[in-house]
This record gives C-alpha cells, structure tokens and sequence, in this order.
C-alpha cells in the first residue's frame, strides 16, 4: 500500500497555514486547521500523472483526455452505488463557481433562495452577492445531534415563492450524512413546489462512520429538476487544480447550463486538471481509505482530550466530512473566542459564526491532518480552557 504522506505547509504559500492574517485572523503564527483542504500529499497515482505530464511539456490546447469521465464513472458505481451517464457530466472551474453560475441561471434577480443554516458560508453569498433574497431553514440542534425542520422547510418554500434550494449533503459545517428518509422529504418538498435543487456533494466520500452517503442521483422517483455538484478536489486534496463535476441528468437543464457556460467560456477545464481527476479515480481508493482512518482516530483522540479536560464542551458526532463541529460556549462567550483561540492557545479555527444561524460559541476543526498535530491542538485547547476555568 503506497505511504500516506503529511506534509509540513508552512511557508509554502497555502492558504491554510500562511498569511492567515489576510484571512480574517488576528496573526499569522498559528495551527492552521481551519479551511477544508488536507495537509497529505495527494495520491501517488496523481503525483504521477501530472509528473508525466509535465515531462511530456506541451500543454497547448487540449481535448478532455481518455479515461476522465470513465474513472469518475466508475468510481460513483463502485463507491456510491449511482449510475451516472456519461451526457449528463459538466465541467466547473469550482463547486462555488458551479452553484454561482446555477443560482444566475435558474433564478432572477429577486427570487428566493433557501439553504439551510449554519453551513458553508459562500451558499450565503451565492444568495446575496447575486441579488437574491436568502431564506433560512435553520437546522434543529437537539440532545448533541442535528436534524431537519421540514415542516419549516416547506412552509418557508411556500411563504416566500422560493425558486431553488442549495443542499449540502453531507452537511458542512454539522458533519450530517442526511438519511434516505430525510433527503427524500426535502426532494420531495421541492418537486411540488418545483423548486429547483443544486445539490452539493462536495464532502460525498468522506463516510466515517457505517452511515453511508446517498447520492441525490441515486434517488430517482423523488426526483425535482436538480444539479449534483462534486469534485476530486475535496476528496483527494487538489483544489487549487480547479476540476470540478456537475452532474445534470435533464436534458433541457443541460442545455441552459452549456448555453451559459458556452456564452462565459468557461465549459473546459485546463489539461493538468482533467489528467490529476482521472489518475485520483482510478489509483485513489486505497489512498482514501487511509485518510479516513486518519480522520477518525483524529476524531476519537480530539473527543478523548476533550472528555477529560473540558467535558462541557460538546463535539457533534461526524458522520461526513472531515471538520469538527464544537461547541465551546460552555467555557468562552462568543466575543472572546477570538482572542481566546489566537492569543491563549495559537490555534486558527473557523469560526461559528461564519456560517450563520445559531452558531455562537462554535469552532469548526479541520481533522485532516498528521496525527500530532491534533493532538498539540487539542492539549492547547485544553490548557487554554483549564487556564480560563481557574481565573
Ligand atoms: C460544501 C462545500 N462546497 C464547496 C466547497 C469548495 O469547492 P471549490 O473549491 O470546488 O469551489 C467546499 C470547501 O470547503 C465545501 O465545503
């Protein structure tokens, strides 16, 4: 089995460790576990790929390369039980990209947008920054789990004319893997108000626990009009190579999406991309499985130090994704958690409040790295809180 590689990203220039204080922290000397990219070296299979590639040293205009739409073809089947056809495959520059140009095509300026708070701060702006009019259905948190409001959901739809959905499945910031039942109930919901639905599966292979992750396009008879967004990005740690997947079983649906992104140019990704996408389908799985494995000892060490240092704080269970929800208000009011986080412990967090709804107190931890690392994170945390406990 090829070797999971961490590596140390200080000083090269990633968003995740360096300048932080361009983004929105007070300092730049701090544990980056905050935005949602790994610290591992991608797949080897990947490395390789681009390796050649770049020995080869003609990167002129291109085609889409043999075996792209096979190896993510396959991948959806083998991982994820879904039969996606070839035509129904787009490409995106991003999956933010890919909802922003959805919301401009599917939407007019005015319409009602739902999604469903706290999540991933740029479904906000996607709403926002492109003159639409952000509806909430704020997530239940209830006993140290969350859930859907789908009566608030559906009275929400109506109320307010709502004319599409973004859906973050599983969820970011919660950790969630949506249930059957419950993405049924809101696909359900949008197809009789027939409110259009981008599904953002971004997080899809990142199953920690037995739950596993349903594809929206696995659904079909609860089907409305949709668009499922995914990428390798997330999943084999290659965002800043920009390939991302929109899937769109409808034909008239595709027909708008190609006619936009015709009209902006942007229907083709570049060569490096597509080459690194297929290599990570096809030579990424035993990879993968490692990374998970990380991510949940990661989990179980963050809970360990918690339980017997801070046992108020409250971590949510993490069923997709690889970020930690925690909810620290049981020791720092919101207003300090800023200079708490930086100042006492050196740590840079997202934070709660990033992601709307009711949030406070809330940090969301990026687990996906070496295991030391957690762990200095999680004993700083910790001093910090038994520090605070005793003043
Ligand atoms: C839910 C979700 N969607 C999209 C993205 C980013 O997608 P991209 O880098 O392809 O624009 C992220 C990254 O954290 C995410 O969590």
């Amino acid at each position: 089995m090829e070797e999971l590689i961490c590596r140390e990203r200080k000083g090269t220039g990633c968003a995740k460790w360096d300048n932080l204080s361009r983004n929105g922290f007070t300092r730049d000397d701090l544990c980056g576990l905050w935005v949602a990219d790994m610290d591992f070296a991608c797949p080897l299979s990947v490395r390789k790929a681009i390796a050649d590639f770049a020995d080869f040293g003609v990167f002129g205009y291109d085609s889409v390369p043999d075996g792209y739409y096979e190896s993510f073809i396959r991948w959806q089947k083998e991982r994820h039980g879904a039969d996606i056809k070839k035509e129904w495959i787009r490409y995106s520059p991003g999956v933010v990209a890919a909802f922003n140009y959805l919301v401009q095509i599917f939407t007019e300026e005015g319409d009602a947008v739902i999604i469903q708070t706290p999540v991933y701060y740029p479904f906000m702006k996607a709403v926002t920054e492109n003159g639409r009019k952000l509806v909430t259905n704020e997530l239940v948190r209830r006993d140290g789990a969350y859930s859907i409001d789908l009566e608030d959901f559906e009275e929400k739809i109506r109320e307010n004319g709502v004319k599409a959905f973004i859906l973050c499945s599983p969820h970011n910031p919660v950790g969630r893997v949506w249930t059957r039942e419950e993405l049924e109930g809101m696909l359900s919901v949008c197809a009789r108000y027939d409110v259009f639905v981008i599904a953002d599966e971004i997080h899809q292979d990142f199953e920690l626990t037995k739950k596993r992750q349903i594809p929206v396009l696995t659904l079909g008879d609860t089907l409305c009009r949709v668009a499922v967004l995914t990428a390798p990005s997330k999943t084999f740690n290659m965002a800043g190579l920009k390939n991302s997947i929109v899937q769109i079983p409808d034909e008239t649906i595709r027909k708008r999406w190609d006619e936009y992104t015709g009209r902006l140019h942007v229907a083709q990704g570049n060569s490096i991309g597509y080459r690194a996408a297929a290599a990570a389908y096809t030579g990424g799985g035993q990879w993968l499985d490692q990374v998970l494995e990380v991510v949940r000892g990661n989990y179980e060490l963050l809970k360990k130090i918690l339980r017997e240092n801070a046992p108020e704080a409250q971590l949510y269970p993490l069923e997709g994704t690889y970020l930690a929800w925690l909810d620290l208000g049981a020791y720092v009011r919101e207003e300090e958690l800023a200079p708490f986080l930086e100042d006492t412990c050196g740590l840079a967090f997202d934070y709660g409040k990033w992601f709307g709804g009711d949030s406070e107190g809330f940090v969301r931890v990026n687990l996906a790295t070496e295991r030391e690392k957690i762990e200095a994170a999680a004993n700083a945390l910790a001093a910090g809180i038994r520090a605070g406990s005793r003043a």
